[in-house]
């Protein structure tokens, strides 16, 4: 099975935490959902599906913008993900939730438009997985997917990463062209792949805006100390509870320096995938 690793790391690791901080992380994240769904541009009556749509939160803005007319499949790899998307959603009548790799599964009915928030960076084979889109998407059907550029200019990773190390010493270095949060960070290398998968009008958007964490500084670090680079170095260095209060300490530190009238606000820079098949 493709994707064995990244259904276990979604279900078993990341999963449960994701689950646990959906509301922040929805939060933080909300920025990121209105350009999404800006530049995807759903129309009423569209049959959307939303590729690795975690706890469900762009499924109900697509539901919402295609109205009854239209249907929304919300599609992950994790069960785990998906438990709390659809029970979120129990009552919403245009959506339905499917349980499946996006890489390998056998699309029976096709789509007018696909999204995705962060949810297409973890493909083994990205090349296989976007082509296995392609035949799922109807003609003049779009797909518009949000990923995050490149590494340093992304400081919702670096500066906590920064500051853990500082605490706790080095990480391993990660390939970030391997499946990952950065993966989709080089465009030229992604709108390359995307050609290689036999999409067409293919097109890439580079946007800075801020993430908006909705706590202070340090209940912003408590969840970097729960999802992300910081929390990775503390479990690689196998951090006590002294030296992770250390680092929650230090993380803290770093982020308070985006403090602002309005809050916390993260600057961030997202890439806009997007592709649209000929009529
Ligand atoms: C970073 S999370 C983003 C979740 C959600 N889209 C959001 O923005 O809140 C990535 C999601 O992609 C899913 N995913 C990873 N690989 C996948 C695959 N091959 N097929 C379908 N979903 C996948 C994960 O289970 C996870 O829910």
């Amino acid at each position: 099975m493709t994707n064995a690793d990244q259904e276990e790391f979604w279900t078993s690791d990341a999963g449960p935490k994701w689950v646990a901080q959906q509301a922040q992380m929805d939060a933080v994240l909300a920025p990121v959902m209105e350009l999404l769904m800006a530049r995807a541009s759903l129309k009423p009556g569209d049959r959307v599906l939303d590729i690795g749509c975690g706890t469900g939160v762009s499924v109900a803005a697509a539901a919402q913008a295609v109205g009854h007319r239209g249907h929304v499949t919300g599609l992950d790899i994790s069960q785990t993900m998906l438990d709390l998307a659809s029970q979120r959603m129990a009552t919403t009548t245009n959506i339905a939730f499917l349980k499946a790799d996006a890489q390998s599964h056998p699309f029976t009915s096709l789509f007018d438009a696909m999204i995705s928030r962060f949810g297409v960076m973890f493909f083994d084979d990205t090349v296989a997985a976007l082509s296995n889109l392609e035949a799922a998407l109807a003609p003049g059907g779009t797909m518009t997917f949000a990923a995050w550029g490149p590494a340093p200019q992304n400081p919702f990773f670096m500066v906590p990463a920064k500051a853990a190390v500082g605490v706790l010493g080095d990480l391993p270095k990660v390939d970030r062209t391997l499946p990952g949060p950065f993966a989709f960070e080089d465009s030229a290398r992604v709108l390359e792949m995307m050609e290689q998968a036999g999409l067409s009008n293919t097109d890439v958007e580079t946007v800075a805006l801020d993430l908006t964490p909705p706590g202070n500084a340090s209940e912003t670090a408590a969840l970097f100390l729960d999802i992300g680079p910081a929390q990775r170095a503390v479990e690689y260095h196998e951090a006590d509870t002294a030296m992770t209060a250390r680092v929650h300490q230090a993380v803290a530190d770093a982020i308070s320096d985006f403090d602002t009238s309005s809050g916390l606000r993260i600057p961030a820079c997202i890439h806009i995938y997007r592709a649209r098949k000929p009529a």
